[in-house]
């Protein structure tokens, strides 16, 4: 048996996979998540630990414990832990959607320049990534800079409190700025300009890599052998791709969970010259681009339960009948935007309402916005000359059938269904058997694993609407941008 663990934003979601995939159990927890000042996102990493080994014992309690091989991850990307001497965590972490950076994303986009960060890392600075952190921490808690001892991402920092290992893998280690993604190790040039020693990161893994065994003292709490192996696992958009079999060359995968990513797959390392999608390793060995909006199933989830007041988002959903045909639209920019337009200053409205504007409509500008927002990034795809006729698709969004149709309209995509929508903790489980040589490779577990079952296909007339649409819908964040400011 494997253990997959989905280190989210919202929960950490835990699944228990058998050696052909199928899974016995599921369990998630949730954790709070707070915004200190507007625009800024942090956890406590002890709140990831608490919930994650009281979610591996939910889990496995009615498992055959003895039969437990390994575990791994996938988790949200580009946090800044930080660790002091005595590994004791020195501070709130701050996350992926964190827009505190802005001055530092300039510093190292202006001063250092687009085309030296570009040449060391094969990105440029958003503010999400983990370096423009480390530089905001200098400079604005220099007594907690001096303190760090190590520097972790998210899910290596549970990987941490399980094996003892101060552990990182390739795709996760790409979104810090900080790692050659070509090249997959860390960047000299970089770790120069944060002020960052190589023994203060993390040792650099593939993610179906052993990195150690559980702790015996980890394995007594969770009443597991301790052969039980840890594996490197992956930043949660790299382990979704496997748990969907984006893998090899040019697949794609989008995942709806508060963020929003659109993931293409390669057996090739490329850089995007507009630099609008990041350039990272894969999971799978090789590499990947892929655009990552901040604000997805986060907005429907925003307009659901502060807006509406309501649960019943599938209810609220079976109310809107016509595709195509609405008015409003609707700009998912709650938390400032990364791509295309890397701009933590960008934020969300509602454009078109008219006195007959009703609920249905606005609710279905927020599922459209979303995917005109993910369509930005594939067009910057296109525009490289790569070509994608279908998708797979995951995460919590993956779950409404009309939020699907919309994606595979406005994108002109075939969307395929897969039996498991649980993308990033399928894929961390998956990353657990290669690890205990289960599969020979990545590939060869998603083969003979990761199942279709369904594919929403594109209508033409309804992509013809959309088209129309988009160019309206693209049209508006150049407009407003300046209001913005
Ligand atoms: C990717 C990104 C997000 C987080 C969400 O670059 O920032 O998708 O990984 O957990």
């Amino acid at each position: 048996l494997y253990i997959g663990v989905d280190l989210g934003t919202s929960a950490v979601k835990l699944l228990l996979m058998d050696e052909k995939g199928k899974i016995h159990n599921i369990v998630s927890k949730e954790y709070p998540l707070s915004f200190p000042h507007p625009g800024w996102s942090e956890q406590n990493p002890q709140d990831w630990k608490e919930q994650s080994l009281a979610g591996i014992k939910e889990l496995i309690a009615d498992a055959d414990k003895s039969q437990i091989a390994g575990i791994s991850f996938g988790g949200q990307m580009h946090g800044l832990v930080v660790l002091d001497e005595n590994d004791e965590v020195i501070r709130p972490a701050i996350l992926w959607n964190d827009g505190r950076t802005t001055k530092e994303t300039d510093y190292l986009n202006e001063v250092i320049g687009k085309d030296k960060l570009s040449k060391y890392t094969a990105n440029i600075a958003f503010a999400g990534f983990t370096a423009p952190k480390i530089l905001w921490l200098k400079e604005q808690e220099p007594e907690n800079f001096a303190k760090i001892n190590k520097i972790m991402l998210p899910k290596d920092y549970l990987a941490y409190v399980l094996s003892g290992v101060h552990c990182t893998d390739y795709s996760d280690a790409s979104g810090m700025l900080l790692l050659d993604v070509e090249h997959k190790c860390w960047s000299k040039e970089m770790l120069e300009i944060c002020n960052v020693k190589e023994e203060q990161l993390p040792t650099l893994y593939e993610s179906y890599e052993v990195v150690g065994n559980v702790k015996p003292e980890i394995a007594e709490e969770l009443g597991i052998p301790s052969s039980v192996k840890v594996i490197a696992g992956a930043g949660d958009n790299a382990a979704a791709a496997v748990g969907t079999g984006t893998v090899g060359e040019g697949r794609c995968n989008i995942s709806l969970g508060t963020s929003g990513t659109i993931f293409i797959s390669s057996k090739k390392f490329g850089v995007d010259e507009h630099n609008a999608l990041h350039s990272f390793d894969h999971a799978d060995g090789y590499y990947h681009l892929m655009g990552c909006m901040l604000s997805a199933a986060s907005c429907n989830k925003w307009w659901m339960d502060e807006i509406l007041k309501t649960k019943e988002y599938a209810k609220e959903q079976e109310q809107i009948r016509k595709l195509g045909e609405n008015k409003v639209f609707y700009l998912p920019y709650l938390m400032g935007e990364r791509s295309p337009h890397n701009d933590p200053k960008a934020r969300a409205t509602f454009i078109g309402m008219t006195m007959d504007t009703t609920r249905e409509d606005m609710t279905q500008a927020v599922l459209e916005g979303v995917a005109f927002g993910l369509r930005d990034s594939l067009e910057v795809a296109r525009s490289l000359g790569i070509q994608i006729e279908r998708t797979k698709i995951c995460g919590g969004g993956a779950k409404s059938p009309l939020w699907k149709k919309i994606v595979a309209n406005v994108m002109n995509l075939k969307v395929d269904v897969i039996e498991s929508e649980e993308g990033p903790g399928y894929g961390g489980a998956i990353l657990a058997a290669v690890g205990c040589k289960e599969f020979a490779s990545v590939e060869e577990a998603t083969e003979k694993l990761v199942k279709i079952v369904d594919t929403v296909e594109p209508d033409a007339e309804l992509v013809a609407k959309y088209e129309e649409r988009y160019q309206k819908f693209r049209q508006i964040y150049p407009t407003l941008k300046g209001l913005f400011q």
